[in-house]
C-alpha cells in the first residue's frame, strides 16, 4: 500500500499529534520524517495528556511500528527521557520503535551553538526551540554530521572528538562558554542507553512494509510554513516540512506517497519570530491564546494568535499536494460571535494579492471576510451534519476557496472530540 502523509499546513502545532494517534489503527506503521525534539506533539485520552517531541504519535497503539525515519536529527538525551515516561504506560518501545540508522544526532554543542548563535543575532533571532536544529542539520549538509549508525562502531568517540573539536572553535568565536563535562557524561549514557533499541537501515523496513500491502502513516513536524525552502526564510526550522520531505525523510520514492493530509488550525498561531500577517496584538488575540490555550507543547512559549490566512493555507495546499483537509480547534472559535477570514493581502501600492510574496519585509495588510459565528458549545457532538449551520458554513466557504474536502473537523483535545466524514472513512 503506499504511504500516506499528515503535515501541518501552517506554522506549526496544528494538532498534528492527535490526529496521528486517532488515525493510527487504521495503519501499521507511523514514521517521522524530518524535525526532531523542536517538535512538541500533544494527544489526550483516558483523561491523560502526554507530549512527544520524537517518538512517533502511533506509539500508544500496541501493534504499531512506530519509525524514526533517516531525515529527522535525533537527541539520544532527550528520547531517553521520552522513553522512560513512556514505561509506566506500558508501552513497548523496545519492540514497536525502530531508528533508522541514517538520522542525525544532535550532540551537546549543537544546542550550546543554536543558543550562540540566537544570543548573537539579538533583536533579529528566529526564536529557535534552543533545540541544535539548526547546527544539526547545518553539519549534516555540510557532510560532517554523526548517524545514529555511527553510535554503534568503535571509533565513535574520535569522531565525536573531532567533531565537538570545531564545535568549540566556533563556541570561541561567539565567546560562548563551553563547560560540557556534566552534558557530555547524560550524553554518552543515553548513547549506552540508545543501543538497546531497534537500530535499523529503515529504508529497507519501510519498502517492506508497503511491499507487503502494510499501509504506512508517515507524520510530518513542524509546517508548511516553516519549511526550510518555502516558509518565510530566514523565520523557518531547517528542514523540509512539506508532503516532499517525506520521500527524502523516509526513502519512499513518489509514486509509492498515497494520501496528503493537510492539517490547520481553524485559526492561526505562530511560536517565534517571522511574518505573520494575521496576527491579532489585541484582546481578541488574547481570548483565542486563552481560549486555545495557546502555549507551546516545548518550550511553553505564548503563541501568536490571528486569523485564519487564506493565501497562506492554499500556499501550503499548492506546495503539499494536499487531497484531503483537517480543520482543528474549531471549538476554540464558539467564543466569537463574529468570525473573520483574510482572503487576501493589500500591499503597500494598494493592490490586492492573494500570492505571498518574496521579501517578508513588505508590510502585507490582511483583507477580511466576515462571518458569523456559531456562538455555542460543540460539547458531545459527535456528527458532521450536527454541527452548528454557522460552522458548517465556515467549512464549506473554506472547501471553496481552496477546494479540497475538509473531512475531519476537531472540537477538542481529546481523541473522542473528533467529527470524521463518511469520505474519509471509505478511503481509509
Ligand atoms: P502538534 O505539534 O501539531 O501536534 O500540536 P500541539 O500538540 O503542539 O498543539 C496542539 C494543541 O491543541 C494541543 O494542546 C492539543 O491537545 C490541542 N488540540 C488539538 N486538537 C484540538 C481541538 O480540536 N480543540 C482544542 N481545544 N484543542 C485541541
Ligand atoms: P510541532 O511539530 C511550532 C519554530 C520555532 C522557531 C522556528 C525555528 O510541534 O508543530 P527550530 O528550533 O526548529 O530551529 O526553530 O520554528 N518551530 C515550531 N513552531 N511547532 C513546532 O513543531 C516547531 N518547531 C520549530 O518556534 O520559530
Ligand atoms: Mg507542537
Amino acid at each position: 500500500m503506499k504511504v500516506d502523509i499528515l503535515l501541518g499546513l501552517q506554522w506549526g502545532d496544528e494538532g498534528k499529534g492527535k490526529v496521528v494517534d486517532y488515525l493510527a489503527p487504521k495503519y501499521d506503521m507511523v514514521a517521522r520524517f524530518q524535525g526532531g525534539p523542536n517538535a512538541g506533539h500533544t494527544l489526550e485520552f483516558d483523561g491523560i495528556k502526554h507530549v512527544l517531541h520524537q517518538i512517533p504519535s502511533g506509539i500508544f497503539r500496541s501493534d504499531i511500528k512506530n519509525l524514526i525515519g533517516n531525515g529527522v536529527v535525533l537527541d539520544p538525551v532527550i528520547l531517553k527521557r521520552e522513553i522512560e515516561a513512556l514505561e509506566k504506560y506500558k508501552v513497548n518501545t523496545k519492540a514497536n520503535l525502530y531508528i533508522s540508522k541514517k538520522a542525525q544526532v544532535i550532540l551537546p554543542t549543537h544546542r550550546m551553538l543554536d543558543a550562540a548563535s540566537e544570543q548573537a543575532k539579538g533583536e533579529g533571532k528566529i526564536g529557535s526551540t534552543l533545540k541544535g536544529i539548526g547546527p544539526t542539520y547545518s553539519d549534516k549538509i555540510a557532510r560532517q554530521g554523526l548517524r545514529v549508525g555511527d553510535l554503534l562502531a568503535d571509533n565513535f568517540r574520535k569522531k565525536y572528538d573531532e567533531l565537538t573539536d570545531k564545535h568549540r572553535t566556533l563556541l570561541g568565536f561567539y565567546n560562548y562558554p563551553t563547560g560540557l563535562a556534566e552534558a557530555e557524561a547524560t550524553f554518552f549514557e543515553a548513547v549506552e542507553f540508545l543501543k538497546q533499541f531497534n537500530i535499523i537501515d529503515s529504508e529497507y523496513l519501510i519498502n517492506e512494509v508497503v511491499e507487503s500491502n502494510q499501509r504506512v502513516l508517515a507524520e510530518g513536524a513542524q509546517g508548511s510554513l516553516l519549511d526550510i525552502d518555502f516558509g518565510s526564510y530566514p523565520f523557518v526550522t531547517s528542514s523540509n516540512t512539506m508532503a516532499a520531505g517525506a520521500c527524502t525523510g523516509l526513502g519512499v520514492a513518489p509514486g509509492n506517497i498515497g494520501e496528503v493530509f493537510g492539517i490547520f488550525k481553524a485559526y492561526c498561531t505562530r511560536v517565534g519570530s517571522g511574518p505573520f500577517p494575521t496576527e491579532l496584538n489585541d484582546e481578541t488575540g488574547e481570548r483565542m491564546r486563552r481560549e486555545g490555550n495557546e502555549f507551546g507543547a516545548t518550550t511553553g512559549r505564548s503563541r501568536r494568535c490571528g486569523w485564519l490566512d487564506l493565501p497562506a493555507l492554499k500556499y501550503a495546499i499548492m506546495i503539499n499536494g494536499a487531497t484531503q483537509l483537517f480543520m482543528m480547534k474549531a471549538d476554540v472559535l464558539n467564543i466569537f460571535e463574529e468570525i473573520k477570514v483574510c482572503t487576501h493581502y493589500k500591499l503597500p501600492d494598494g493592490t490586492l494579492t492573494d500570492r505571498l510574496p518574496f521579501d517578508i519585509d513588505i508590510k502585507l495588510e490582511p483583507v477580511y471576510k466576515s462571518m458569523k459565528g456559531w456562538h455555542q458549545s460543540l460539547k458531545g457532538m459527535q456528527e458532521f451534519d450536527q454541527l452548528p449551520e454557522e460552522l458548517l458554513t465556515y467549512v464549506k466557504f473554506l472547501e471553496q476557496e481552496v477546494k479540497v474536502p475538509i473531512n475531519i473537523v476537531s472540537i477538542g483535545p481529546d481523541r473522542t472530540e473528533t467529527i470524521i466524514r463518511g469520505e474519509l472513512v471509505e478511503k481509509l
